[in-house]
């Protein structure tokens, strides 16, 4: 017999397992051997005791009901807008940088620079950067120190937002120097590294470069357009990094 009390006006009725919900409502179950019982109230067997009130639900399980009634999605705290409110957009600055010897673009090796002198690369770089809504600062220096001071001046402005970085294209440094690839690296300021030729079909000597681990992008080999190629992707990367 089970241990647990039946009220008075009530009695115990086994059935055999398994057997599902019988027809009475359940008002103690239990189980026994192989035997489950359940208590019926004696003048009511199919209606037994009064029923259990259901369970109040819960706040969750409302506040669950109500968010998956809205048609619309609720803001989410981390979305990408709440991280960039659209009053901070990407800084349209850039610098197009040249190093040494780039000064006599037009009559330096034509067969492998062309006839575009500087004064028409850099009226090139300032139409593009025009046309994309932007404005190019062109430099241009055979000294290394000159360039890293750039370099630094441009991590400085990167940092208050006001330039979007830099187009570089270091002439022969590229090969030797490892002080500008720390000035890049020690200013982060974004860099792409442009040149003319395609270094690597060139001397063995061209083809390794100290600014390449330093920098956001590489334009090789494309004549003097690779500076508007590499405007392009400066300003997307800009615009990219602020979502
Ligand atoms: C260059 C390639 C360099 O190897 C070379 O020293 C230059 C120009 C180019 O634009 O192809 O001065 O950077």
């Amino acid at each position: 017999a089970d241990d647990r009390a039946v009220p008075a006006g009530h009695r115990r009725r086994l059935q055999k397992r398994p057997g599902g919900q019988p027809g009475g409502r359940l008002a103690a179950p239990g189980r026994r051997g192989d035997y489950s019982f359940e208590v019926f109230h004696d003048d009511h067997p199919q209606t037994a005791l009064p029923p259990v009130a259901p369970r109040a639900r819960t706040s969750a399980e409302w506040l669950g009901e109500d968010l998956r009634r809205r048609s619309v999605p609720l803001p989410q705290p981390h979305a990408p807008e709440n991280d960039h409110p659209h009053t901070m957009t990407a800084p349209t600055q850039l610098i197009v940088l040249n190093g040494p010897n780039l000064n006599l673009l037009g009559l330096r090796e034509p067969a492998v620079y062309g006839h575009t002198t500087l004064a028409d690369v850099e009226a090139l770089c300032r139409a593009a950067a025009t046309e994309r809504g932007a404005e190019a600062d062109c430099r241009q220096s055979n000294h290394e120190g000159v360039l890293i001071d750039w370099i630094h001046e441009a991590g400085a402005a990167c940092r208050a937002g006001q330039l979007a970085g830099i187009v570089f294209n270091p002439g022969a440094y590229t090969h030797t120097s490892v002080a500008l690839h720390d000035a890049i690296k020690g200013s982060s300021v974004p860099v792409i590294e442009v040149h003319i030729s395609n270094v690597h079909a060139r001397e063995a000597f061209r083809h390794h470069s100290f600014i390449s681990p330093a920098a956001a992008g590489i334009v090789v080999g494309f004549g003097v357009d690779g500076y508007v190629l590499a405007i392009d992707g400066l300003l997307r990367q800009a615009r990219a990094a602020k979502g």
